[in-house]
């Protein structure tokens, strides 16, 4: 698939709207994070929390999810549950995770056990549903930030067609700091947006966790909105309390009561 069909274009969300428009522009941003389990459902959840408090209609996406159980007569996955907990827009699952998996294996590979192909055009069709219905839009990535989603497309491209500006989540953990800086330079030679990042302290005690981010802070072009420690109930408010999220790009005021 080529990135630059016309048909899958999505008008970039960090610019601003047209002068004279009179319309504000929206905050939507895409989550990514250096590695998988290193806290993105839980920053994209915290961020969710803060725009609820913001007073806005926030609403999280979570386009490729492998790894599902039946509850209920209904396929639950952990992170698409934590993420519509967190928001305060429902829509039915089919829209926020137009592919969701029950083997938790790579989404290419939990496909095809299905007999499933995975396309952008279902992903870029529910965005816009997502849009239309909430004031702020938050997509959380599938583990890392190159993760192949059929032969073509990957989870980098699905960031670019939705063209959104991209936080990342850096699991601090021995070995992060390159992480880090190879999503950083993969993410900038995308042409998209590096609106902010966060350093998560997933396990406690982490030797030198203070110079680790410190080597980061210093390499990364973009702010660091927060460091997160590891938390004894990790839950979106706790992680939100962590995080300045005003640092970024058209980030909602609150309103005022
Ligand atoms: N700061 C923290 N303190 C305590 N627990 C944390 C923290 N960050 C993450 N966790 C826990 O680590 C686990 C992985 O976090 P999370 O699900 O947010 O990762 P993820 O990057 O979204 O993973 P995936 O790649 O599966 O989507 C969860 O059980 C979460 O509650
Ligand atoms: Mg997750």
């Amino acid at each position: 698939m080529s990135l630059d069909d016309p048909v899958l274009a999505i008008a970039p969300q960090t610019q601003p709207a047209a002068a004279g428009s009179g319309i504000p522009p929206r905050f939507n941003c895409f989550v990514t994070g250096t590695d998988t389990e290193i806290g993105k459902t839980l920053i994209s959840s915290a961020m969710l929390h803060a725009l609820v408090q913001s007073g806005v209609r926030a609403c999280g996406m979570k386009p490729v999810a492998a790894g599902a159980e039946l509850r209920d007569g209904k396929w639950h996955n952990d992170d698409c549950d934590q993420l519509t907990a967190a928001g305060n827009v429902h829509l039915p699952q089919s829209i926020t995770t137009p592919f969701l998996f029950k083997e938790p294996a790579a989404p290419h590979i939990a496909a095809e056990l299905e007999g499933v192909s995975i396309s952008p055009v279902p992903i870029l069709a529910a965005y816009v549903e997502i849009n239309a219905a909430s004031d702020a839009v938050v997509v959380e990535g599938v583990g890392g930030f190159i993760v192949p989603l059929n032969d073509e497309f990957d989870t980098a491209d699905l960031a670019e067609q939705l063209a959104l500006p991209v936080v990342l989540v850096v699991g601090l953990r021995l070995g992060c700091i390159s992480h880090a800086l190879l999503t950083v330079e993969a993410i900038l030679s995308r042409g998209l947006k590096l609106a902010g990042w966060v350093a998560n302290e997933t396990q406690a005690d982490m030797a030198f966790a203070d110079e680790n981010v410190a080597a980061l802070a210093q390499r990364i072009p973009a702010p660091l909105l927060g460091r997160v420690p590891r938390l004894e109930q990790p839950t979106a408010e706790a992680a939100a309390d962590h995080i300045d999220f005003t640092q970024l790009p058209h980030w909602p005021l609150p309103n005022p009561i």
